[in-house]
């Protein structure tokens, strides 16, 4: 059955059936369906617009489609296109006439936005706990490694010492804001989109206000014909999506080079690793790697779905339907991405000798040799240039900057006192105990400022959460005379 065989004399081609169908991956939608149908009910039967024994009746059926999705019984079909008509279609089977009224004051324009909008809703949920899990695991390891020095890099090239806390924290701080990213995302993301009916709005004394109240939506869309046509809120998630991948494949990529012989800086538990079917010694980091080989795929998501929106006419096209693919496949590479990633985190052992040797090597205290010239007096300019040529000096005498006599400093400069051979790793990175250093006191103050912030998120979470519990009661519920 076709919702809209009326005026059709011929029946559509197979291969065009089987081409414009959406069940295939729509079907992903049917407990967001089910529960906006339930909503969308309520509110028909509460303004008299169906009879209350016509909603009971309603209410009844889709519970019981609800039953047989969950179960798997239901079986899917290409003649009955999406997700939407394979619910209504099953309702008329179970309870007859009373199902031909649901899709009053409705057009599955505005019910598949609502559908979107309320799966958005449970995906940015999910993936903030994600998120709260692996921010929690850095925090951790940062303040586990609070005080061990490596290496800290610009150009790729050993720049000044740093703590692994401070590293690992900063990587805490780019998922903080892909947290406030979904969050701010969220506001936009729900919004009702029903009434808006096909795209003009409908000629029916609905309660817009009443479905957004029971469906947990913060407010309305305003335009109908916005209503339906647009997939901002799509585009927006995919945007956090894809900027989450570039955050967490960089720390992969950074596993990837810290566990190599090379670096020697860390290793991966077995559990997290593989080995190679011909070469016997090898222990490779697959999940960092295939996270970094991830966030190709999440970037295209947002390419796919920008392209289609991109000229669009208004209001609703079936372009539109492309957006599900994209979507659906960004948020669940997403969810794997993080999921695996908290526990691969925690199963990191740093190797603090190796890091601490490399951090003293190729000079990498000049900048603070520098630093207490121009403590000195001397301005800064004149202070880098005069470290310049120890280095020169150094380099030329296979020689290191921390071994030289007290005799040998104030060749360079008269201005180099007894106090100069304080001058190591650790007084390096004690020295930047500035708001945003890597003294090892601040770090450990950033992390119980992080930490903190990981709480404000989780609350927000459960109010979040709390605000969609009631989705099941929907559908359940009796309805009253
Ligand atoms: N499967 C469609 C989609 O995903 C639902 C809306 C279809 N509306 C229509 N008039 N064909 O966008």
């Amino acid at each position: 059955m076709k919702l809209w065989g009326g005026r059709f004399s011929a029946s559509t081609d197979a291969v065009a059936e089987t081409f414009t169908a959406s069940i295939g991956f729509d079907w992903r939608l049917y407990e967001d369906d089910i529960a906006g149908s339930a909503a969308h009910c309520r509110m028909l039967a509460r303004q008299g617009i169906i009879s209350n024994d016509d909603a009971r009746s309603i209410l009844g059926g889709l519970k019981q489609v609800r039953e047989e999705i969950d179960a798997g019984s239901l079986e899917f079909r290409a003649d009955l296109e999406d997700i939407h008509t394979h619910v209504e279609s099953r309702l008329h089977e179970l309870i007859g006439e009373p199902a031909g009224r649901l899709h009053t004051a409705r057009s599955r324009n505005d019910q598949v936005v609502l559908d979107m909008r309320m799966y958005a809703r449970r995906f940015i949920i999910d993936v903030g706990k994600r998120l709260v899990d692996v921010e929690s695991v850095l925090l951790e390891q940062a303040k586990r490694h609070s005080d061990w020095v490596m290496p800290g890099y610009t150009h790729f090239q050993r720049a000044q010492p740093i703590v692994l806390g401070h590293h690992l924290l900063a990587y805490r701080e780019m998922l903080a804001r892909d947290f406030e990213r979904y969050r701010d995302a969220y506001q936009r993301v729900n919004l009702l989109p029903l009434g808006a009916g096909a795209l003009a709005g409908v000629p029916y004394p609905i309660d817009r206000e009443y479905v957004a109240e029971l469906l947990g939506f913060s407010g309305l869309l305003s335009n109908s014909l916005d209503a339906v046509g647009d997939r901002d809120f799509v585009a927006e998630v995919l945007s956090a999506n894809a900027i989450l991948m570039a955050h967490v494949s960089r720390l992969a990529n950074e596993i990837t080079i810290w566990v190599s012989t090379e670096f020697g800086f860390a290793e991966i538990d077995d559990r997290f690793a593989t080995g190679s079917s011909i070469m016997p010694q090898k222990k490779n980091p697959d999940v960092a790697e295939i996270i970094r080989g991830k966030a190709g795929r999440v970037y295209g998501d947002l390419q796919a779905l920008l392209t289609m929106l991109k000229g669009l006419p208004l209001a609703y096209n079936n372009d539109l339907q492309e957006d599900k693919e994209s979507f659906f496949d960004s948020c669940d590479t997403v969810i794997a991405c993080t999921s695996v990633m908290s526990p691969l985190l925690d199963s990191i052992k740093f190797n603090r000798r190796r890091m601490r040797q490399t951090a003293g090597e190729n000079f990498s205290l000049a900048t603070d040799y520098a630093d207490y010239l121009a403590a000195k007096g001397i301005p800064f300019r004149e202070a880098h240039t005069i470290v310049g040529r120890m280095v020169a000096w150094c380099i030329e005498q296979e020689r290191t900057l921390e071994t030289l006599s007290l005799e040998e400093f104030r060749g360079f400069s008269s201005e180099f006192v007894e106090d100069v051979l304080r001058i190591d790793l650790d007084y390096s990175v004690n020295m930047r105990r500035g708001q945003g250093g890597t003294a090892p006191a601040r770090v450990e103050q950033a992390a119980e400022d992080a930490a903190s912030n990981v709480e404000e998120q989780k609350e927000w979470l459960a109010a979040a959460a709390s605000e969609l519990l009631d989705l099941d009661d929907l559908v359940y519920r009796p309805v009253a005379d």
